[in-house]
């Protein structure tokens, strides 16, 4: 019943935090899922991805992961009233494909927006990784072919766009700094959604 994203540009380290959570949120039993690849049509996606697509054909491809995801992922496990964290959600289309489509559709953001309406569900909570972009962009220097998405004025424009999500709900965002080491980073999240879980539940729960 509760719906915790974890949001942020390539290189912020989201894999070593997600795995650090998985062993320390345990006995919470959380769903760990992800966008895209959910679902088989994040195979599709990827494809999209590997073979570069023009923007609004992944754009909607990535939406119809997300519709895919919450039907046989998200929708059914917040119903069983467990917790659900997942590895990217609606605010990387938001963030990534109003900077893909800008120029291509006159208002990328409103047009994702309006794509997703009356049936998204939204998420509780948001955690929001940040870092400098040289810097992403030096931590992925090692993984073996860079997608089209790791390029650093497009990586620079998601960034801000996540900022500006996060400045305009910041009772649903929690920014935390990725240069700070992963122990840190990691313990902090944790208590972060321990204490989410526990406040936003007894409220659900009450009658
Ligand atoms: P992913 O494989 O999850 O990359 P990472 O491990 O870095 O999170 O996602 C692939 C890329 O797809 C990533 O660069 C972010 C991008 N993306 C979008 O552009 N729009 C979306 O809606 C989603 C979910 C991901």
């Amino acid at each position: 019943m509760v719906l915790i994203t974890l949001e942020g540009i390539d290189g912020t380290g989201k894999s070593t935090l997600l795995s650090a959570l998985e062993d320390s949120l345990s006995d919470l039993s959380p769903v760990f899922t992800r966008e895209p690849g959910a679902t088989w049509i994040g195979g599709q996606v990827r494809r999209a991805i590997a073979e570069r697509a023009d923007p609004l054909t992944e754009a909607l491809l990535f939406a119809a992961d997300h519709a895919s995801h919450l039907s046989s992922i998200v929708r059914p496990a917040l119903a069983e009233g467990r917790l659900v964290i997942s590895d990217r959600y609606t605010d990387s289309r938001y963030a990534y494909q109003s900077a893909t489509l800008e120029g291509i559709i006159p208002d990328p953001l409103g047009w994702l927006r309006a794509v997703h309406d009356g049936w998204t569900i939204p998420p509780d909570r948001t955690v929001l990784l940040v870092l400098p972009v040289a810097e992403a962009l030096r931590r992925k220097a090692g993984a073996a072919v860079p997608e089209h998405f790791e390029e650093a004025t497009l990586l620079e424009r998601v960034q801000k766009n996540y900022l500006r999500f996060a400045e305009e709900e910041p009772s649903r965002f929690l920014i935390v700094d990725a240069g700070r080491p992963a122990h840190e980073v990691h313990s902090l999240v944790a208590a972060a959604i321990r204490d989410w879980h526990g406040s936003l539940r007894s409220r659900r729960q009450r009658p």
